[in-house]
């Protein structure tokens, strides 16, 4: 029997996940299957315990229950302990191990596809929230001259970057208390995904900058739109997710597939920016 991993959220129906990993497997010879499963908002832990019982090898944790994957396993890396949230479970003899490969997946992005170096730069990360906390870690491992968070909410801003002050040159302000210019403009808010901009404004965005957007299949979104317009370089979040989902598959499988056909597959199907 193939081994069988899942993707486990709320929504589900929507996740490109299995299409994702269904590829990989047949790309790398991989015997494995790979399922989406809606679960109940209060059934997680149940959904999980069932799916290892069941002979589950792994599986993906998306919304609303990453900080829940992280919380019930047995043992926790440092990057998802960072982040106080799990993308990845592996289910092993002794136990649930969790992972949090968004960050990562992030960085990969970056650096492979879209050549843009951290090290020595200027981040701004805008957001807050989960998706903000899930990457900062491995943006500060990347040794960025600063790394500065801005949210419409300020004392969270100020809040997360005193939780990671220990990891680099990180420090968290309002919109309206933003200075300077960076080189690299994270979009880490939910904000795309309402068709909502977010309240940056052109002289925030150096010369060559890029800007970034974690939301993916939206196109053109207002935060882009408004750096292209400032003269950045745009991109969307589809290389991050497929990236992130590489990372779990090779945690599994101890393989790493190409990602490049996987992401430019799923390109045809999403509109760029
Ligand atoms: P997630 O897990 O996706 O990060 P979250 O924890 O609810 O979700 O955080 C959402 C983030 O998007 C927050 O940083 C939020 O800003 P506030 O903390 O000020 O609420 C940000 N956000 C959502 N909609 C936004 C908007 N229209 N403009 C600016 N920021 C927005």
């Amino acid at each position: 029997m193939s081994d069988l991993y899942a993707v486990f959220g709320n929504p589900i129906a929507h996740s490109r996940s299995p299409a994702i990993h269904t590829a990989f497997a047949r790309q790398t010879g991989q015997d494995m299957r790979y399922e989406a499963r809606l679960v109940a908002l209060d059934r997680f832990r149940e959904a999980v315990t069932e799916f290892a019982a069941a002979g589950g090898r792994g599986a993906n944790v998306t919304l609303p229950f990453k900080e829940q994957a992280c919380a019930l396993a047995d043992r926790r890396s440092a990057r998802a302990e960072a982040a106080g949230a799990a993308n990845t479970l592996v289910f092993t003899a002794d136990g649930i191990a969790a992972d949090n490969t968004d960050g990562v997946g992030l960085l990969r992005d970056l650096t492979d596809r879209l050549h843009c170096p951290l090290a020595g730069r200027r981040l701004l990360l805008a957001g807050a929230g989960g998706a903000a906390r899930g990457v900062l870690l491995p943006l500060l491992e990347a040794r960025p001259e600063m790394l500065v968070i801005a949210n419409r909410n300020a004392v969270r801003a100020h809040t997360l970057a005193a939780a990671f002050a220990g990891h680099g040159p990180v420090s968290g302000c309002g919109y309206p208390d933003l200075a300077g210019r960076f080189d690299v403009v994270i979009n880490a808010t939910s904000a795309s995904l309402a068709d909502a901009g977010i309240p940056l404004r052109p002289e925030h965005y150096a010369a060559d900058s890029l800007a970034y957007d974690m939301a993916y299949g939206k196109g053109m979104t207002p935060f882009l739109a408004t750096a292209r317009a400032a003269g950045a370089r745009v991109a969307d979040g589809l290389g991050m997710l497929v990236e992130q989902a590489a990372a779990s598959f090779l945690l599994w499988r101890g393989v790493r597939p190409d990602t490049a056909p996987v992401y430019a597959r799923l390109r045809l199907d999403l509109p760029a920016p």
